[in-house]
């Protein structure tokens, strides 16, 4: 190698705080793929193909990712996002979400109770108001004012489990299960555009008040659609101390797959945080040329990817 290029590499590898560049650095020709495409965060199908019957329809990249996680923020049966998320230690269900287009407008809420579909409500702060993010009762009254209609989120299902905790209060986060609902998805439509959302009830039997990852931008979502975008579950205090997403598009944007961005934004965690063998956290990311590619900490994470309608679940590799 030419004394000129080793010197460019160690001063791409400063800027970026990483040691030495991974091979798919070099040589990783984007993919041309290309759009429609649609990935998210675990197992689940019906989200996914939702999303995809929108881009495959001709819709755009935003409505697809809205459309799509609303099916899980109305499925009972999804124990961490929306309807029948688990409640905080005061049995109460408070949401987080946001979304995020091409050309970076965004809009997010946290701490949001009584609303069935906060992705929505994101997308209306991203429409209709100078802010991005509106918080808790705030986040409602404008909720309320945009049409949305109250709903006790908590079901029974819900209510027994946070009774069954309170029993002994014991924090623990369990991984693949405290957080393994929270959705995140990221699409691109047929004229090349992309969109983002991600929504959560958070983290089960959290302190009131606990705000996560998810609708933090750049922390639970990140996305530039000249890049590409990238998305976090797990615990989401570990991925806001990293800076998760924003972290990713921009390694993809100096070249990086999405599956080695994602691996280098969980190497930050290892390095920093001392107790990552016990929570687990996964990225998923998906480039403008149709290109996905996720990791976790710990085995379990799933994603699904999906660019002919047929996309099945896949698991991510995993740093333990
Ligand atoms: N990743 C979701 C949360 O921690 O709230």
């Amino acid at each position: 190698m030419s004394s000129r290029r080793k010197f460019v590499r160690r001063a791409l590898g400063g800027l970026l705080g990483v040691s030495a560049f991974p091979s798919v650095f070099a040589s990783a020709p984007p993919s041309p793929k290309g759009g429609p495409a649609v990935v998210s965060t675990w197992k689940n199908v019906a989200a996914n193909s939702k999303a995809w019957q929108v881009v495959a329809g001709g819709g755009s990249a935003l409505d697809a990712v809205e459309q799509g996680v609303m099916v899980a923020e109305s499925d009972p049966k999804d124990l961490s996002v929306g309807y029948g998320g688990r409640p905080d230690r005061d049995g109460r269900v408070t949401l987080d979400a946001c979304v995020m287009e091409h050309s970076g407008n965004c809009g997010a809420v946290c701490f949001l109770e009584d609303i069935e579909h906060p992705v929505s409500v994101a997308r209306k702060v991203m429409e209709h108001t100078p802010h991005v993010m509106l918080a808790g009762s705030g986040a409602q009254r404008f909720a309320l004012e945009q049409g949305f209609e109250k709903k006790d989120l908590l079901t029974e299902n819900a209510r027994k489990a946070w009774k069954e905790w309170k029993k002994k209060e014991k924090y623990q986060p369990i991984i693949n299960i405290e957080n393994h609902d929270t959705i995140g998805m990221l699409a691109i439509d047929q004229s090349g555009q992309m969109a983002g959302a991600c929504t959560t009830s958070g983290l089960a039997f959290k302190i009131n008040g606990r705000v996560g990852d998810s609708p933090i931008i750049g922390a639970g979502l990140y996305l530039d659609g000249e890049v590409g975008g990238a998305v976090a579950t797990g615990l989401g205090e570990a991925v806001m101390k990293s800076c998760g997403s924003f972290l990713i598009v921009e390694l993809m944007r100096q070249g990086w797959s999405p599956e080695a961005a994602c691996r280098e934004a969980l190497s930050r965690i290892v390095k920093k945080q001392k107790g990552y063998r016990s929570f687990q956290v996964g990225f998923l990311a998906l480039r403008a040329d149709g290109e996905g590619g996720a990791y976790s900490l710990h085995s379990g994470f799933s994603y699904m990817l999906n660019h002919t309608g047929e996309g099945g679940n896949q698991a991510s590799k995993s740093w333990l």
